[in-house]
């Protein structure tokens, strides 16, 4: 089951109002945040951490019937700047222990907005154990492993799309570009969009049913600004967001050539886009090889942003 969690500065209002370290954080991430000077990414990464903790609090008590306070779970970061999330007994100074929680989490943020999600991971990847060793920043990603993305949608430069897109990308968004202008044009975008192969496999989207009543403010938050929209932006974004899900999945992050991955969308307007959809993601083959096993992707639309989740299983 993929949990998620999407919050804004609207529910941790003091992150933008106080720069005294919140009291939700412990010791070792206060001495993380000491380290950030610049003001953006200080919020950022609080608004992501606080989205963090929330969700974990939430998995705690939903699995386990645990209910740590925020300052008890431990959001870290590994070499490769992959986040994880841990127990932490005392305080999280240092000589405490920290209790690592099997499970792979990602960690996105754009515009003031955090998009969090997390899914059990147990099984360590074949070789995962003996490829890894502490001093080493490669930690090849245990399964299953998540990445999550959430970008404002917005006019792409065709030179960003020729930069970083595959052919069969810049080929979708030509033909929805040329096609239907905007998305309130859906009839027409569903026939176009249609040309894309959508055979992502079923089967995921029982895991994302969103919590009951979790994420329902920012579901009200988010209906808005729909209609203006252009189709073209839509799509260039959904792919490019599709991209650094699989990227932070594999916990590559952007040190990996974007257009070794291939993200396809189906029919985007057949559906409400306010529920998730899977798109399909294609890896070359060699990086197939790296990270064998089967891939699902889903979106959906929240407000002006589009959210993706990548697993590898
Ligand atoms: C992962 C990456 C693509 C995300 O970039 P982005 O779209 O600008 O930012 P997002 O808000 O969507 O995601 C940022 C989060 O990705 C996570 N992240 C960073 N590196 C990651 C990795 N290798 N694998 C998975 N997740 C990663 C972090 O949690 C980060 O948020 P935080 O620093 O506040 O905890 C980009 O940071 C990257 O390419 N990082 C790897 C390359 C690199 O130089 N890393 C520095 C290592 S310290």
């Amino acid at each position: 089951m993929i949990h998620w969690l999407i919050q804004s500065f609207d529910d941790c209002p003091e992150i933008l109002r106080s720069d005294v370290p919140p009291a939700w954080l412990g010791p070792a991430e206060r001495r993380r945040l000491a380290g950030l000077r610049v003001d953006k990414r200080r919020r950022d990464w609080l608004l992501g951490r606080w989205t963090a903790k929330k969700l974990v609090q939430h998995y705690l008590a939903e699995t386990r019937d645990e209910r740590p306070a925020l300052n008890e779970i431990y959001i870290g970061a590994d070499p490769d700047g992959a986040p994880y999330a841990a127990h932490c007994e005392g305080e999280g100074g240092w000589g405490d222990l920290f209790e690592r929680l099997p499970v792979s989490l990602s960690i996105s943020h754009s515009h003031g907005v955090a998009f969090c999600g997390l899914i059990e991971s147990f099984r360590p990847r074949d070789g995962c154990l003996s490829l890894f060793s502490r001093s080493s920043a490669f930690r090849p990603p245990c399964l299953p492993s998540l990445g999550c993305d959430i970008e404002f949608i917005e006019p792409r430069e065709p030179s960003f799309v020729r930069s970083f897109f595959t052919e069969v990308e810049m080929r979708a968004v030509e033909q929805v570009r040329h096609v239907l202008p905007h998305l309130d044009a859906a009839p027409a975008m569903r026939s176009a969009l249609k040309c894309i192969p959508a055979d992502a496999p079923a089967g995921f989207s029982r895991f994302l049913q969103p919590d009951v009543n979790f994420n329902r403010r920012g579901e009200a938050n988010a209906a808005y600004g729909i209609a203006a929209i252009a189709a073209d932006d839509l799509l260039a974004t959904v792919i490019w967001s599709g991209k650094e899900a699989a990227l932070k999945a594999m916990r590559e992050g952007l040190r990996l050539d974007t257009q070794r991955i291939a993200c396809l969308f189906g029919a985007l307007a057949a559906e409400p886009m306010q529920e998730w959809k899977p798109f399909r993601i294609d890896l070359d083959k060699q990086l197939a090889a790296r990270f064998p096993g089967v891939w699902s992707g889903w979106w959906r639309l929240h407000g002006n942003h589009v959210l993706t989740v990548a697993v590898l299983v």
